[in-house]
């Protein structure tokens, strides 16, 4: 079947089996620009031409954790460590307010120096400071925390499940188990958290049928945001010497297959298309984005958190990045996100409820 029947078929009966998933993700270059059209103009009908900026501060690069495929695990040895006080990193959310931007992302690795009292009291003072909302990406903790955190400002959280193949995902991280990284993300949505996702694409030995699998299973749950990027080798890691399975253009399909299966998720370009090709996060824009997060992590410390090699935005100031993203977004004729940008799952919800 050629990739327009896929598609048509798709909108009538929106339903894609792993088959046809599979034929799209293995298609010729010249069947790619229809795929790529369809999510950019799917992009456009359920998420407008807004582009929602989302500065995020990368506060620390402790890990307890050992993922295989990450520069910042606890064993390497190499990466100096940095930990941003409570004081640094509001600095840093009022900076980012200041460059208009409404939402910050709190990303670090899974560092428990962060206990579940002082990260609360740290989200407590950026909303009493600024009037971002608030997206966390910390890994895995108990509901209890999440609950808390949500009391205390948390609008959104970011946990990634990596793969959705048990055996894949224990090969890739020896501390964590899939069922637990699921139970974590069911227990944000319960909460009533904006709760976003996603996986590695290309993970060492990943077969395409286990990549479709991923995009259909990220699709059933349902997701207020989904975030992917390709695996990318990280020198000082056990798959430091491994490779991406995949060609480039395998990663641009996934992004423009999941605009076209979760129409109204926010999905953002995520930094490590730019590691693979320096126009990556502005074609993602493309083909199915709405959502671009600036660098905002204080200039000191982002050669520091290099999650893999040849990450963009290391020598800028936070400055810079603000910037720079106002003239990608102009130059690629769209607008920037005003309103905090929460989730349009949520908001249908709440207009149904009325
Ligand atoms: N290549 C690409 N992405 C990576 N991440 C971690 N290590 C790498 C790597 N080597 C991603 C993971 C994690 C997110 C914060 O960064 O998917 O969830
Ligand atoms: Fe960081 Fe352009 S987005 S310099």
């Amino acid at each position: 079947m050629s990739i327009t029947s896929i598609i048509e078929k798709y909108d009538q009966t929106q339903h894609i089996d792993t088959k046809d998933v599979i034929e799209i993700l293995r298609c010729s270059p010249a069947d790619e620009p229809s795929l790529y059209i369809e999510a950019d103009k799917i992009r456009a009908q359920h998420m407008g031409n807004e582009i929602y900026l989302r500065g995020i501060v990368e506060f620390s690069n402790y890990c307890r954790k050992n993922c295989y495929y990450c520069g910042i695990q606890r064993t390497n040895s190499s990466v100096h460590r940095y930990r941003m006080t409570p004081e640094e990193i509001v600095a840093a959310c009022k900076k980012i307010e200041a460059a208009g931007q409404t939402t910050v992302v709190l990303q670090s690795g899974e560092d428990p120096y962060y206990s579940t009292e002082l990260f609360g009291a740290i989200l407590a003072e950026i909303k009493k400071h600024t009037s971002l909302a608030i997206t966390v990406s910390v890994g895995e903790r108990d509901e209890a925390t999440y609950a808390y955190w949500k009391e205390k400002g948390m609008d959104r959280y970011l946990l990634r499940f990596e793969t959705s193949d048990e055996k894949l995902f224990k090969y890739c991280h020896p501390d964590d188990t899939l069922s637990v990284r699921l139970s974590c993300i069911h227990t944000l949505q319960k909460l009533g958290v904006q709760t976003g996702s996603g996986f590695l694409i290309g993970l060492p030995g990943e077969t395409y049928e286990q990549l479709a699998a991923d995009i259909l299973f990220c699709t059933h749950l349902d997701l207020d945001m989904i975030g992917i990027g390709p695996f990318i080798p990280h020198g000082e890691t056990p798959f430091g010497s491994t490779q991406n399975p995949f060609p480039k253009e395998v990663y641009f399909k996934t992004v423009a297959l999941l605009r076209l299966l979760n129409k109204d998720a926010h999905i953002p370009s995520t930094t490590a298309f730019d590691a693979i090709d320096p126009q990556g996060r502005n074609l993602l824009l493309e083909r199915g984005c709405n959502v671009f997060m600036p660098n905002a992590t204080p200039k000191q410390y982002r050669k520091d958190y290099l999650l893999y090699p040849g990450k963009p935005c290391v020598d800028e100031s936070a400055d810079d990045c603000s910037s720079c993203v106002k003239l990608r977004v102009l130059g690629l004729g769209r607008t920037i996100g005003t309103g905090p940008g929460h989730s349009v799952k949520k908001s249908k919800i709440a207009e149904d409820t009325k």
